[in-house]
């Protein structure tokens, strides 16, 4: 008969997603954001993404529902994000994925965010070989992953000792003057500068871990435009966007393929807001191809939080025969 029909419900950070899945098939993914309402405060603030995640809860359930040609009746398991995440943020979401599941009487799974990121993958491209590395950069976290399985063995191999990529996207686009989320406009900007203007410091460069640093990043791009405000230059924004890109994703790219090379696997998964990233995805494809390994990138919308990606990783709880969780089901802001 058909695979189960898996609910996913995301709310770890400012996205309100809400995704529906049989297997490795994608039948609906909406998503509401509350970035509009952060961008003032260069940031995302707590109290104001929780309240949106309230009022856009049911909305974007009923779309997905809709969108999928399905009832809530037809779905046959409700996964949410139980953590890392926003403390409010993640309970909206958790009680909502309760309630559904306690009024249908169907099980409910609490899952794990980041390997979420890397689950998504695989309504594109198809069941992900194993073993994986997967490489989840994001405004929350910047991790490198060695994937067996996905319901069942995830290791984290390394994490960002500071500041995860796109917060240092964020901070730097702010000392730029350019907006928030300041992935995409750093992204533009650096097409039209030449990356060899500046040299800046590459965080944990050849340190022999898989962990990442940005801050010191961050601090010599605010020393950089410091010194030049003073000295009454004009900021040359676009250098120093490309110079800066190019920091960031030679060093994720790099550990990217040493964890690759050192583990013998031979497939990785670049995922999260910031693999959306255009130069990002160029030298990582580059140097996969060199290093004979397979990259697989989902399309920048399913990279980014939605619910599409744990109701995908909700599946792969189904089909691995995992407990389901109990309504008593507690958030983990900093799950592991
Ligand atoms: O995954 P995501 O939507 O939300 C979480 O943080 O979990 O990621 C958002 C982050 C922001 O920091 C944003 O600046 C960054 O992803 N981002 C990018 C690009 N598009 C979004 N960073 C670099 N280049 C981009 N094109
Ligand atoms: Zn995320």
């Amino acid at each position: 008969g058909d695979l189960p029909l898996v609910m996913g419900i995301e709310t770890s950070c400012d996205e309100t997603g809400v995704g529906l899945v049989r297997g490795c098939e994608l039948l609906s993914d909406e998503v509401a954001s509350s970035v509009d309402q952060h961008a003032r405060f260069g940031g995302v603030v707590p109290e104001v993404a929780s309240r949106a995640h309230l009022e856009a809860m049911t909305p974007t359930v009923h779309r997905a529902l809709d969108r999928a040609g399905v009832s809530l009746a037809d779905v046959d398991a409700v996964s949410v994000t139980a953590g890392p995440g926003l403390a409010g943020a993640l309970l909206v979401g958790v009680s909502a994925a309760k309630a559904y599941a306690m009024a249908l009487g169907k099980p409910l799974y609490g899952v794990n965010h980041l390997v979420g990121h890397v689950a998504v993958d695989q309504l594109e491209h198809g069941p992900l070989p194993k073993p994986a590395i997967a490489l989840l950069v994001s405004g929350g976290h910047t991790s490198l992953l060695l994937v067996r399985h996905l319901a069942t063995d995830v290791q984290q191999l390394g994490d960002t000792v500071d500041d995860a990529a796109g917060e240092a996207y964020d901070k730097v686009a702010r000392l730029l003057g350019l907006p928030y989320p300041g992935g995409p406009p750093i992204d533009r900007a650096a097409r039209e500068g030449s990356a060899r203007a500046i040299r800046f410091p590459r965080g944990k460069w050849g340190d022999g871990t898989h962990d990442f640093s940005f801050s010191g990043l961050k601090t010599a791009v605010a020393r950089w435009v410091e010194d030049g405000v003073r000295e009454g230059r004009d900021l040359p924004v676009a250098d120093i966007a490309a110079a800066f890109q190019e920091s960031v994703v030679d060093v994720l790219t790099r550990k990217a393929v040493d964890a690759c090379l050192e583990h013998g696997v031979e497939h990785l998964v670049i995922s999260g807001g910031v693999a959306a990233n255009s130069r990002l995805r160029s030298l990582a494809e580059e140097r996969c191809a060199d290093a004979g390994i397979t990259l697989r990138v989902p399309r920048p919308r399913l990279c980014t939080d939605n619910g599409a990606m744990i109701a995908a990783l909700g599946a792969e709880l189904v089909a691995a025969d995992l407990p389901p969780s109990s309504l008593h089901l507690a958030t983990d802001t900093s799950l592991p």
